[in-house]
């Protein structure tokens, strides 16, 4: 009988060098891959970020007993802040955050580090399930990793989402863009010894911001599927969601035995881990078209060396030629707009250029992602874009779609049981048998590994959560 191969969270001798490198994506992509073994380095990190932290300015109230007021208050204000974004809006206020659809897709694409391990600070509370104290951030990690249904798990419902815009590749993102993913990462392997941070961090995070709203308002408007920022504005929900739960269990941690002061002062620190890094409103702002249409382009050219016939000549150079040094982008995209092959501020279907690049039969169709083709849509329209009244993809979409139906919209079937025998589900069944043999800690114990951070997405993950909830709750 095929047997799942375990997955070792145990120190190998192939753990990152320590003390460096120390790089954000490194303590990311070192915590993700294999967090027991790179313990030391994840607590030397996190040392450095609360130290950071330190001073930075925080609003908590100075009394614990006030937070679920405090929840509150704040749900209140940004609920009233975005109901006056709304009514300007409606008075004819353009977009506050997204120029256009490619200004969306490259926030969606920066900020994929920190969703893509939604949630991960919770993990290291899971042994304790069974304690009351941890029972809301416990449900909170089940609920961010959906309760074992692909539709609803928000690492799932993410890679989704970047998938269908060809933003998968992250590696042209800065370290900042890291920081955060990295942090959550520390904060689920070292709850052991840093459950006030984890406390405090889960209380800054779980909060309804502003700017969640508007970016599932405006992404909708541009007709990009907003369902995993829509789920947060509910999941989250001051009254009885994450962020009420968040609130709970500082009160339910606070030490009848001790210091409570210096508790809620590491509450507080781990709270202000969250303003690390680079924040949402922060990375929108960064965004310049020409800048990322020209680095996109630079990326291409790597790759598409002397593809190109020399039968057409640009400007009295060929193709290969524009494209054989680095730096000569800017110029080649003038050249083609001074020979007419570009026609700028207006519909990119005038252009011949675009011809080349969109549409099943274009020349050069496959060769650009969904992301890359809207860079180049939206920098060839310029000011005619603007003046358009919807918002207009490379496919020519105007159409707003609905976007409440996941399940359907995302492709998503329910949780479906093993089929003995089925290449497909091997895995599944594998696991199946590896846990009868086990004893209860020892079940419990595979299924916890099983839902960490860069696994629970996976088949084995999402069926490992599923019975983790049946056996736990
Ligand atoms: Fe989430
Ligand atoms: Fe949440």
């Amino acid at each position: 009988m095929t047997t799942l191969t375990p997955i070792s969270t145990q120190p190998r001798a192939m753990s990152l060098p320590h003390p460096s490198p120390v790089q954000d994506r490194d303590v990311y992509q070192a915590l993700l891959e294999q967090p027991l073994a790179n313990r030391e380095l994840g607590r030397d990190y996190l040392e450095r970020q609360l130290a950071r932290a330190q001073d930075l300015p925080c609003d908590l109230p100075k009394d614990a007993r006030e937070l679920s007021a405090w929840v509150i208050a704040g749900a209140k204000r940004t609920t009233a802040a975005y109901n006056q974004y709304l009514t300007r809006r409606k008075q004819g206020q353009p977009r506050r955050y997204f120029a256009n659809r490619s200004h969306a897709l490259y926030f969606i694409h920066a900020v994929a580090p920190t969703k893509l391990v939604d949630g991960a600070w919770l993990h290291g509370v899971l042994p304790r399930w069974y304690d009351a104290r941890f029972q809301g951030l416990a449900r909170t990690y089940l609920e961010e990793l959906g309760d074992g249904n692909p539709a609803q798990n928000h690492v799932v419902l993410y890679k989704k989402l970047l998938a269908s815009h060809g933003c998968e590749d992250t590696s042209m993102l800065s370290d900042a863009h890291f920081t955060q993913g990295a942090l959550q990462l520390v904060l689920g392997t070292l709850a052991e010894d840093y459950l006030p941070e984890v406390i405090g961090y889960n209380l800054g995070y779980e909060q309804l911001p502003l700017h969640l709203l508007i970016t599932a308002f405006e992404l909708s408007e541009l007709d990009i599927d907003p369902y995993y920022f829509q789920l947060h504005v509910t999941i989250d929900n001051a009254s009885t969601g994450h962020a009420h739960k968040a609130a709970q269990a500082v009160l339910d941690n606070l030490p009848v035995i001790g210091d409570a002061e210096a508790f809620y002062r590491r509450v507080a620190l781990g709270y202000r881990l969250n303003d690390l890094g680079l924040g949402t409103t922060a990375v929108i702002e960064a965004f310049d078209l020409e800048r990322e249409l020209l680095a996109m382009f630079e990326r291409k050219r790597e790759t598409a060396g002397m593809v190109h016939s020399d039968f057409c000549r640009i400007e009295g150079r060929t193709v290969n030629e524009w494209l054989s040094r680095p730096g000569q982008i800017g110029e080649f995209l003038g050249a083609l707009e001074t020979r007419g092959w570009i026609r700028r501020h207006q519909d990119p279907a005038e252009s011949r250029f675009w011809q080349l690049v969109q549409g099943d039969r274009a020349v050069m169709f496959g060769v650009f992602s969904p992301y890359e083709q809207q860079l180049l849509h939206d920098w060839i329209a310029g000011d005619w874009l603007a003046a358009q009244v919807r918002p207009k993809g490379p496919q020519g979409r105007t159409n707003f779609r609905q976007w409440r139906r996941p399940g359907l919209a995302l492709g998503n079937a329910a949780p479906g049981e093993a089929v003995a025998g089925s290449e497909f589900d091997r895995e599944l069944t594998a696991l199946k048998a590896e846990l009868q043999g086990c004893s209860d800690p020892e079940r419990l114990a595979r299924l916890i590994e099983l839902m960490a951070p860069a696994l629970h997405s996976t088949p084995p993950g999402l069926l490992a959560t599923r019975l983790f909830r049946e056996l736990t709750q």
